[in-house]
């Protein structure tokens, strides 16, 4: 495994591995309060879809934890305001939505103050600690593809890091790993923040798991030419059709897999299907900094005064899916009758 856990909650703040720092770096940062997680979150030194609503969860905690008045609907029209000020860290990974109106549930259903703090904290932790089972759920049904010595090709990180332990699309490896199998990947670096060179290369090679890193533009020579058992990728947001939003690349990724014959499968927990959603152009893609892309380590690489465009994310029609490998199995075409009646079972 990775063995770092990337989230830990302290009791009173919260230390989060920071991933603008990775591969070189391992610093957690302290978050004291909330405004530290929203920015954290914003500036992607947490990130990846479960990570993120973990932190968010916990960034009501802190909130809670600071708020002085005895007034229970103080309480709870401010904490209904917190909610929306971390909904507005970032747009795409639903999973921030789902942890943090989970935790203002829990809140909302209690009476005095005190038991409203206290029921926001448990659900925050219960909502950390069910993720690793989750995961690790996964990971033993993404194994069922895969066979000793097999090759994956995997995009972005959705690896332990990205999560609370395991991953989504690097659970079965790191669950074979575990169980003396050996299962490799090939990691695109992931344009334009690098999440495949900078952190899956990292975990992987960290968990003893043979890795090759290539640009994204060699995705199309490598599978046309190696033998690539499948590619797994993870989800930010998979919608009622079994359309599914994840890192920008990951569309033309599945057009090639389709091309070239590679299964395509996503790796993700039922905690990021948004069932409001019918299709895929409904969700909210995130675009980001245009310094992302024009500049290299705080300099300029890129021409000037030019139109830059950089959505963080694509989405993948269901017809390019093979199957959602989620902690209740393989779900598979037709994607609307087989999700819809898949449910969260809180307390896993
Ligand atoms: O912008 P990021 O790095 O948060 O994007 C992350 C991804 O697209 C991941 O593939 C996705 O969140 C799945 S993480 C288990």
């Amino acid at each position: 495994m990775t063995n770092v856990s990337p989230i830990e909650w302290k009791g009173d703040h919260l230390l989060l591995l920071d991933q603008r720092q990775l591969p070189h770096t391992e610093v957690f940062i302290k978050q004291a309060a909330i405004e530290d997680v929203w920015n954290s979150i914003a500036a992607l030194a947490v990130r990846g879809a479960p990570a993120i609503g973990i932190a968010a969860a916990y960034g009501l905690v802190l909130w809670s934890q600071q708020f002085q008045s005895e007034s229970p609907s103080t309480f709870k029209t401010e904490l209904t305001k917190q909610r929306n000020y971390l909904a507005s860290a970032r747009p795409t990974a639903v999973n921030l939505f789902w942890a943090i109106d989970r935790v203002l549930r829990a809140g909302l259903t209690e009476t005095s103050v005190v038991k409203m703090k206290e029921a926001i904290r448990n659900e925050a932790v219960t909502i950390h600690r069910e993720d690793e089972l989750i995961c690790q759920r996964i990971g033993e049904h993404g194994l069922k593809l895969l066979k000793d010595g097999d090759t994956i090709l995997t995009h972005c990180n959705a690896g332990g890091i990205a999560t609370t332990k395991y991953g989504t699309a690097l659970a079965p490896l790191h669950l074979a790993k575990e169980k003396g199998l050996s299962i490799s990947a090939i990691a695109t670096e992931t344009r334009p923040v690098l999440q495949g060179a900078r952190l899956t290369a990292w975990e992987l090679e960290r968990a003893g798991i043979d890795v090759t890193l290539i640009t994204d533009s060699m995705a199309a020579h490598v599978l046309k030419t190696r033998k690539i058992a499948a590619v797994i990728v993870g989800a930010d947001r998979i919608v009622e059709n079994g359309d599914t939003a994840n890192k920008i690349g990951t569309l033309g990724l599945a057009h090639l897999a389709k091309a070239y014959n590679v299964p395509f499968f996503i790796a993700a927990p039922l905690s990021t299907i948004d069932y409001s959603i019918a299709s895929g152009e409904d969700i909210p893609i995130e675009e980001r900094s245009s310094e992302e892309i024009t500049h290299w380590q705080g300099e300029r690489v890129a021409a000037s005064n030019i139109n830059v465009f950089n959505p963080a994310f694509d989405v993948t029609p269901n017809e390019l899916i093979e199957g959602i490998i989620t902690e209740h199995g393989i779900i598979r075409s037709p994607y609307k009758e087989n999700l819809e009646h898949l449910t969260y079972q809180p307390n896993y």
